[in-house]
């Protein structure tokens, strides 16, 4: 794990609170099917070193101070270990995901059953298509969502009915950005009294999408292509601390110019099914 530093002149102004996540033990976890430009079934996937890489994921969160759960993974769902696509939780609400892929579709109810045994009182089963929090990443006053591979804008509009919450639908247009949550990072989500901020990879997004972006945040990080491709927007952010791949140069540094606190982990194993950081990990939004 690399901890860079903050610069000092800024780190007074970020705050952090305790988060509470999902993560899903890659115990399972393979490349057996190509369902997005990353995979390669005849490449093998080195399950220890998958292992011990998701194990110092897991540790890094509970070093900074954060709330880790666990599901139990299933066998036959090899890419269960991607939790951020399991459903979307705002508010103790829950609303489920409806995988676009059959080789996927039995995650849908495994992660139900989990939020149902975890207490959450208000669970929507989804009618429509959508992964979760892969295609909706929540701010404070609104929930910024994916289109074009995953989730469909039938389940933009499902979400916000389901959650009582604005939507902006946004629009990915290269395969090798197939979730938004691989386009775009929230680094700060407004629900404290920071203004919401995020990163995003602009050549991800149709042309009606980036103006959208512009609009909504014109200081947001932008994050260049070499960084992009290394998943650098699969990040997770509690507001000060930027868990992220290590591997990412630019960004790293616009961060820390920014005050916030890159922490670089190795995810290499993963990258070989299309994820990185942010895939691995839901957050249950308070
Ligand atoms: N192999 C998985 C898929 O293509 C990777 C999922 C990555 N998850 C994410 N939240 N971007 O579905």
């Amino acid at each position: 794990m690399t901890i860079l530093t903050a610069k000092p002149e800024h780190r007074s102004s970020r705050s952090t609170r305790q988060r509470h996540y999902l993560m899903c033990a890659p115990t399972y976890f393979d490349v057996t099917y190509a369902i997005n430009p990353w995979m390669d079934p005849h490449t093998p996937i080195d399950a220890d070193k998958a292992y011990l890489q998701w194990d110092i994921l897991r540790n890094t969160y509970l070093a900074l101070g954060h709330k880790v759960d666990i599901i139990d993974p299933e066998p036959g769902l090899p890419d269960m270990v991607f939790a951020a696509n399991g459903g979307l939780v705002v508010g103790g609400r829950a609303y489920t995901a409806r995988f676009t892929f059959p080789q996927r579709s039995a995650e849908g109810p495994a992660y139900q059953k989990w939020f149902l045994s975890a207490g959450l009182i208000d669970v929507h089963e989804a009618a429509e298509t959508n992964e979760g929090e892969g295609d909706f990443l929540a701010l404070a006053n609104v929930i910024l969502a994916g289109t074009g591979f995953r989730t469909t804008i039938a389940a933009h509009i499902e979400a916000a009915a389901v959650l009582d919450r604005a939507v902006v639908s946004l629009e990915l247009v290269d395969p090798r950005f197939y979730h938004l949550d691989t386009a775009l990072a929230v680094l700060e989500n407004g629900f404290g009294s920071a203004p919401a901020e995020i990163a995003y990879f602009p050549a991800a997004f149709s042309m009606h999408s980036q103006q959208t972006l512009r609009q909504l945040f014109p200081s947001a990080v932008i994050v260049n292509e070499a960084d992009a491709c290394a998943f650098g927007l699969n990040a997770v952010s509690d507001g000060y601390n930027v868990v992220l791949p290590r591997d990412v140069t630019d960004m790293a540094d616009q961060l820390c110019d920014r005050g916030y606190n890159p922490v670089g982990v190795d995810l290499s194993e993963f990258l070989r099914s299309g994820g990185s950081v942010k895939c691995c990990t839901l957050e249950l939004h308070q």
